[in-house]
């Protein structure tokens, strides 16, 4: 069946078959069979260096390490987020004379990368880092790895890196097309698994994804994320407006990369908070947090350890999903989940929007209400409901022709899992 095909039956609410589509060739290495879960922090701590005047909060082996330690004892890994990612801001501005490796920086390093690798393993975690393709990173802050893929590529395996993030600034367009399949073999052939983060599609206009999913275990496809409503909607539109053709190209060891998660700072409010974990989960993006894990407030951090929402963030069909319906200030985002009934019904994840600015009361709670044939819930002998946020919030069996009804915060979403009947007898 075409894109297109599947596309008008999407319209027409009549089948959910088509969004089985898959590109089969994508990356084999074995990683992200899930999208990754962890934390980076770029968003939060962006590119502090001056360690004097800024001691918790630039980027140093001290802000890795305590941000290890929270990983674990908070809860966090044990709940999945085991990827401790280094963004930019790590290096010295120049390669060593000799060698011409990467170095990290002298002063905010001292123990060395290969020592702060072994000390992420030591707490059950996996070590990320990240470069860029072309001749500085984002951030001017060091040297890109033009010319020196393959020797970065070793480096990064002799640190015992298991994820790389790589940026594509100041890298024509021609080089990002040649550079990343380029270094996805460089990394390939140190021997060492590397999950292979790509910013590609950001920087081209009319990227290739079934190139990109070839090469890479996940993209960006959007901008940077800011902590903000504006910022999580926006990114969310993009992804609504090529969301045929990205939800096509990824699955089980290649993700939509919609950047990071910003619950736990500053301008979320804990519906927005809600929703952009609701969201994230829909479409299989990757959850890497930014943010203090130090001062993440208990009603966040319970959100950020929701393990049913996890659990369809890391559903094992590993098929992202859509937003299906627009109606006015309301959206409705749908995923298909396990567990599948023995006559191949599939289960949904549903998330109900209410963007705000409706006409009568622009930031009042809203009621929707849907007959769920209508999203394409056809299993005739019908669903148990669970509101994902309360599990013990059982709504009970609901059929196609039953009208479900939700009321939606401004700003927020409700999210439930609608579960198909397991076998008679
Ligand atoms: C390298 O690529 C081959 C072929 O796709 C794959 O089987 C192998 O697992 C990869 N190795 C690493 C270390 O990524």
């Amino acid at each position: 069946m075409s894109i297109a095909r599947c596309h008008l039956l999407l319209l027409l609410l009549s089948t959910w078959d088509c969004v089985g589509i898959h590109v089969v060739n994508g990356l084999e290495n074995g990683l992200a069979r899930t999208p990754p879960m962890g934390w980076m922090p770029f968003e939060r701590f962006r590119c502090v260096t001056d360690c004097v005047r800024f001691p918790k909060d630039c980027i140093s082996e001290r802000l890795i390490r305590r941000t290890a330690n929270l990983l674990v004892s908070e809860g966090y890994a044990a709940a999945g987020y085991r990827y401790l990612i280094i963004d930019d801001c790590w290096m010295e501005a120049s390669r060593d004379m000799a060698t011409h490796e990467l170095l990290p920086s002298e002063d905010r390093f001292p123990s060395g990368m290969r020592n702060l690798g072994n000390y992420i393993h030591s707490k059950g975690l996996l070590f990320g880092i990240y470069h860029d393709l072309g001749e500085r990173t984002c951030m001017f802050q060091g040297p890109g790895a033009a010319r020196h893929f393959n020797l970065d590529a070793r480096t990064f395996a002799n640190w015992g890196v298991d994820y790389v993030k790589m940026d594509g600034c100041f890298a024509s367009e021609s080089e990002l097309d040649q550079g990343y399949p380029e270094f996805g073999r460089a990394l390939n052939h140190t021997g060492r698994p590397m999950v292979y983060s790509c910013s590609w599609p950001y920087y081209k206009a009319r990227p290739d994804f079934k190139l990109i999913a070839q090469h890479c275990n996940l993209w960006r496809f959007a901008q940077d994320i800011q902590d903000s409503m504006a910022s999580v909607t926006n990114i969310m539109m993009q992804y609504s407006k090529k969301q045929t053709e990205l939800a096509a190209h990824a699955g089980p060891g290649r993700w939509n990369d919609p950047d990071m998660l910003v619950l736990g700072n500053y301008h979320l409010s804990y519906d927005a908070s809600r929703l952009q974990l609701a969201i994230w989960s829909v479409i299989a993006a990757p959850l890497i947090m930014t943010n203090d894990l130090e001062s993440v407030r208990p009603e966040i951090k319970n959100l950020l350890l929701n393990r049913d929402i996890i659990g369809i963030n890391q559903d094992p069909l590993g098929q992202p999903g859509h937003k299906v319906l627009t109606s006015h200030n309301i959206q409705v985002w749908i995923r298909p989940v396990t567990p599948v009934s023995n006559f191949g019904k599939k289960s949904f994840a549903i998330a109900f929007l209410n963007l705000g600015g409706f006409a009568e009361c622009p930031l009042c709670p809203q009621v929707y209400k849907v007959q769920l044939y209508r999203l394409g819930l056809n299993s005739r002998r019908g669903y148990n409901v669970m509101d994902l946020f309360n599990r013990s919030h059982n709504f009970g069996l609901y059929k196609p022709k039953d009208s479900f009804s939700t009321r939606i915060n401004p700003e927020g979403v409700t999210f439930y899992k609608f579960s198909v009947l397991p076998p008679k007898g």
